[in-house]
């Protein structure tokens, strides 16, 4: 075992339905490079999903999409536990004793806070979507987490974490004078935010511009054919601009051989935006195709995957139980 493996990564996601190719590239990808090395939790946030969407219909069935996502895309759950935050009640305790170590005004101040309100046109907060981010800190401090796999946007969460962190250390104790949480680092991704179809800077659920992990070579070619180019490029033989074309970030990231060819033909005007869409679709899809494969076996066995996540769950609330136990005995409460 390396040095690392004593290095605990958490890392997580809300359910809200299947995954995208997003997801893959600012998550999952550095997700699957990273257990090797590390002991990884995977948690699906269910209870997050709360926070913008009180509609519950859907959420047992996104968990169970999302954790066949997870797997089809190579994440070994016999190495990483893989749960749902719903079922090791652990969370909701750690969450309420945190919510008494930061303040309102330290939360309101939280960028991606602020963004939510802004795109979701909220008029007011709900309680619980102010303190989302100390839920968090509640996921990853239970598992004693070191590193969390995150895009841009969560960064402001893991401040969060650490300051509570930091609070909690330093007003509680264990008996023999160590303090019982780390101070979590956010590792970000390199290609943190894959552009949407629509040209908008991320691709979203919400926002409709996704292509999707299930998505066939079809509906990849469907999707890529509405995809925004570069406005002053109508027609074949226009010169065009890649460097703010989002189909030109996709061959970036799934053409690399051949970029250099397509960012000549698109600078010259000899490739069309249609024939450049194309051939990044069957790129797309030839890369995704494995994945689709896996993840359509597991569609046929949801029973199995249920299994999966129930022996997460387990082996996830071992660790939550040891370190509750610890925060009660330095609190001397509960
Ligand atoms: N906020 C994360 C997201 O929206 C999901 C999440 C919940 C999370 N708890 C976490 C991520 C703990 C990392 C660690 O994607």
């Amino acid at each position: 075992m390396s040095d690392k493996k004593t290095k605990v990564i958490l890392s997580g996601m809300r359910p809200t339905g299947k995954l995208h190719i997003g997801h893959y590239v600012g998550a999952l990808e550095n997700w699957v490079s990273l257990q090797n090395d590390y002991q990884n939790y995977h948690l699906i946030a269910d209870y997050h999903t709360l926070t913008t969407n009180l509609d519950t219909t859907n959420v047992y069935d996104d968990s169970i999409e999302m954790a066949i996502d997870w797997i089809a895309c190579g994440i070994d759950p016999v190495k990483s536990p893989m749960f749902r935050q719903s079922q090791i009640k652990e969370h909701t305790e750690l969450f309420l004793l945190f919510s008494m170590l930061i303040t309102k005004a330290r939360l309101e101040k939280n960028p991606t806070l602020k963004e939510q309100i802004k795109d979701m046109k909220l008029t007011g907060i709900i309680y619980g979507h102010l303190g989302y981010p100390v839920l968090q800190a509640a996921d990853i401090l239970l598992y004693k987490g070191n590193m969390v796999p995150v895009g841009e946007d969560q960064v402001p969460h893991v401040e969060i974490t650490r300051h509570i962190a930091g609070v909690f250390n330093e007003k509680y104790k264990m008996k023999d004078g160590r303090t019982i949480f780390p101070m979590p680092e956010p590792k970000i991704t390199q290609f943190a935010r894959l552009p949407g179809l629509d040209g908008k800077a991320k691709m979203s659920k919400s926002l409709d511009n996704t292509i999707l992990l299930s998505d066939d070579g079809e509906a990849i070619k469907n999707k890529m054919k509405k995809a925004f180019t570069d406005p002053d490029k109508l027609r074949k033989g226009d010169k065009g601009n890649p460097d703010i074309c989002l189909v030109y970030t996709y061959h970036k990231k799934f053409n690399p051989e051949e970029i250099s060819e397509i960012r000549e033909g698109c600078t010259s005007g000899a490739l069309g935006c249609f024939d450049c869409k194309m051939k990044i679709s069957s790129k797309i899809s030839d890369f995704f195709a494995p994945i689709r494969e896996k993840r359509n076996e597991l569609e046929k066995n949801k029973n199995g995957v249920l299994e999966v996540l129930i022996d997460g769950e387990k082996r996830a609330h071992e660790v939550a139980k040891q370190t509750m136990s610890q925060v009660r005995e330095a609190m001397k409460i509960g």
